[in-house]
């Protein structure tokens, strides 16, 4: 059945006239004239608070918003989610990461199959490896106890497990460090082998589908370089695997009892609670690792209890859609304020523009409004002195999202402190902004003379009126870090539903593996050079005469 196109929608249409109203009405005045605009809209979920206060929005928007949430049937698709219904239409999937962090009590069947025993069965397993790791019981080919985990993977299979190991770090194992390889760039595997000793180092292989080109080719290269050193019976105490595909895991030459499974509704940018998240549990200890589980799933609780109105995961969303869809906001910018956080940006970008950078909707009809946006950011106050020039006086409106954690896990005086003023001035400035007449009366008063006042005036006027978000924490604590990515998934899920695309799956991702691997061929002269442009045939030729020089 074909849906009614987005732009059609009754409500989308009111959003458009009220836009025209009011989108650029001022949060300065706004800010003014309703003393109590911060309680009004801000709210409590699962451990994080979201001060969303310093939008370009009043009650009519959030109103609006929410009856569009409503037409397009948000609640009914989110709870089809979460029954486990098979929503990835175009793979015929189930899409049941929360699953992943539901207690032991849930009943949940997916085809016959009682979903929740079989995942608890893998949590187990995992414990109990991690704990034999750290304490270590597992010991190497010689005998010592692991001291290097190197998680060899890509994408989701890369992107959670180091983010989260790095966001975690204040609880690491004084023992333990984690490496991630990721690309099939060699300069990647060979930085780490050239750290690590073959006789204490674990290598994770993370890959849902153990048949991506860099994981496979890594897993090869990392094994053979285990060789040299090591025997074949020494792999089993050196190499795991984290699959879907226990024929492929096999083959590779891991036994099956070392490999720890997870299922194919459970998609990749969406793993990390998964058996995926091994070295997260191994690094922090598997008691952590629950614990970020329960912070997620205390998220999801929120998203399928809470009415709209006070739901975090449906604001955030409904927020970005008035953005790209009304204002025509292309990107949307995020800037933790703490350095652990340094990789969420990061991740986040698979989450989001992996799950919703689609043109089509899920029955296939091209979209009516425009859907993902670009996301993109660094840590606060990195990104002050590089990018946020752009976003306070640029030409484009690009949303911000800041993270701030109240209490620091470090005990240096003083930084914490002004790392949060700086969290909290940027957010006040991008709202404020500063006025020709407040820059003149600045200058006036420095001494300046008229005409180099008037000079200065346009490029020191800030035009305010910049939206943000605020979300913090008290800690950055495991079940807050599960809580604030679950937040984030929710978020894409309900924007992939407002725009009516597919967010589960990931086409996008294929031409250009099938193009790399026929260029694979020519480049190693295993096939004759084939028809491509001039400039395609021109790069393979410069790349095949330096390879022969
Ligand atoms: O890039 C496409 C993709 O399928 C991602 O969605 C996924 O996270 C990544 O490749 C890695 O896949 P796998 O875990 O199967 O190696």
């Amino acid at each position: 059945m074909t849906k009614k196109r987005l732009a059609d929608s009754p409500t989308f249409r009111q959003l458009q006239t009220h836009f025209d109203a009011v989108g650029d009405a001022a949060m300065r005045t706004q800010f003014a004239s309703e003393p109590d605009r911060y309680s009004r809209y801000s709210l409590h979920a699962a451990g994080l608070m979201l001060d969303y206060s310093k939008n370009r929005l009043n009650q009519t928007t959030l109103d609006l918003l929410m009856a569009l949430a409503r037409e397009q049937q948000v609640e009914a698709r989110r709870d089809a989610m979460f029954a486990g219904e098979k929503i990835n239409l175009t793979e015929q999937r189930a899409v049941l990461h929360t699953a992943l962090r539901a207690p032991r009590s849930t009943a949940l069947c997916v085809d016959g199959q009682d979903i929740t025993a079989d995942v608890h069965a893998v949590l187990d397993q995992m414990h109990g490896f991690s704990e034999q790791i750290r304490s270590g019981n597992w010991v190497g080919r010689d005998g010592q106890a692991i001291t290097d985990i190197v998680n060899i993977g890509i994408g989701g299979s890369y992107l959670g497990p180091k983010m989260v190991c790095q966001a975690l770090r204040a609880q690491a194992h004084a023992r333990l460090s984690c490496h991630f390889v990721s690309n099939v760039d060699g300069h990647d595997l060979a930085a780490v082998l050239a750290k690590v000793n073959p006789a204490t180092t674990l290598f994770i292989i993370a890959s849902k589908t153990f048949t991506t080109t860099e994981t496979m080719m890594n897993a090869h290269s990392a094994r053979s370089w285990f060789l040299q050193s090591g025997t074949e019976a020494d792999l089993a105490r050196h190499f795991v695997a984290v699959s879907t595909n226990l024929p492929a895991v096999t083959g590779f030459g891991i036994d099956a009892a070392n490999m720890f499974p997870f299922w194919d509704w459970v998609g990749g940018r969406y793993s990390i609670w998964s058996a995926i998240g091994l070295s997260v549990a191994v690094l922090v200890g598997f008691a952590a690792f629950r614990e970020f589980l329960d912070g997620a799933h205390r998220m999801d609780q929120h998203f399928r209890t809470a009415p709209l109105e006070q739901n975090m995961p449906v604001l955030l969303a409904m927020i970005g859609i008035w953005y790209r869809n009304f204002h025509g906001a292309s990107s949307v910018s995020v800037a933790p304020y703490h350095q652990d956080l340094a990789l969420f940006a990061g991740y986040l970008q698979q989450l989001d523009m992996e799950s919703n950078g689609k043109r089509v909707t899920a029955s296939g009809q091209p979209l009516s409004a425009a859907s993902g946006p670009v996301i993109w950011g660094d840590t606060g106050t990195n990104g002050q002195h590089a990018y946020f020039q752009l976003l306070h006086q640029g030409s484009d409106l690009i949303p911000m999202d800041f993270i701030a954690v109240l209490n620091a896990s470090h005990t240096l005086p003083g930084h914490h402190a002004v790392l949060l003023a700086n969290c909290f001035a940027q957010s006040e400035a991008f709202m404020r902004g500063k006025t020709a007449v407040e820059v003149r009366a600045d200058l006036q008063a420095q001494g300046l003379d008229a005409a180099a006042t008037e000079a200065l005036v346009p490029h020191k006027t800030f035009p305010g009126n910049r939206p943000s978000n605020t979300l913090l924490m008290d800690a950055l604590t495991p079940a807050n870090l599960g809580a604030l990515i679950a937040l984030y998934e929710h978020k894409v899920f309900v924007q992939g539903v407002i725009w009516g695309v597919n967010s589960f799956d990931q086409w996008g991702v294929e031409l250009g593996k099938v193009l790399a691997q026929a260029i694979a061929r020519e480049l190693s002269g295993k096939s004759a050079p084939q028809q491509h442009d001039s400039s395609t045939t021109a790069l393979i030729a410069l790349a095949r005469a330096a390879q022969m020089a």
